[in-house]
């Protein structure tokens, strides 16, 4: 019995330890696990957003921009961009609505260079220089947020 006991308080007692350490440690975890891609803000290098557009916006480009969207883009950001694309759901963090204010507030170089690099399930489009200019004046065409 007093075996018993003693055994059962030093369990008690180097039990307390590692409770204390995964109490502590549980606690710094959460700040870590909250700031997750999903949330994390995707901000593109302030002189990558200040690259102006080289291309003049025209019809025709607007419609090459428009046609390489729907064949490299739609499927995940629709087929206006409001992120409802056959292949949305899938996706984690969500494919962005990109006729939202959110988006449209950007400059076409920052939008270029996120075509550019691709993050996480979004990759990087293989496309022209050429073609993504296209793209963004395209882009700016997309009706708005529903
Ligand atoms: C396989 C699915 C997929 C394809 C294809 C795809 N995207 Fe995306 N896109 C995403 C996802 C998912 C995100 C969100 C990424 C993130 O925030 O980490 C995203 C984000 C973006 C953003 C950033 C919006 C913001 O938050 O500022 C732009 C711009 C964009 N996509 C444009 C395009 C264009 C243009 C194409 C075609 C050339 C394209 N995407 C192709 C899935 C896709």
């Amino acid at each position: 019995m007093v075996i018993d006991r003693r055994a059962g308080l030093a369990v008690g007692r180097t039990g307390a330890l590692p409770l204390l350490l995964a109490l502590v440690m549980s606690a710094a975890a959460v700040p870590a696990a909250a700031q997750g891609s999903s949330v994390k803000a995707w901000v593109a290098p302030e002189r990558a957003a200040r690259r102006p557009n080289p291309l003049a916006k025209t019809p025709e480009v607007v419609k090459r921009g428009e046609s390489l969207f729907r064949r490299d883009c739609a499927q995940c950001h629709g087929p206006s961009g409001h992120g409802d694309g056959p292949q949305a759901a899938t996706l984690q963090p969500a494919p962005a609505d990109l006729s939202s204010a959110r988006v449209q507030s950007q400059t076409d170089g920052a939008l270029f260079w996120k075509m550019s690099q691709g993050r996480g399930m979004m990759p990087a489009a293989a496309l022209s220089d050429g073609d993504k200019w296209a793209v963004v004046h395209f882009l700016r065409s997309l009706p708005t947020p529903r």
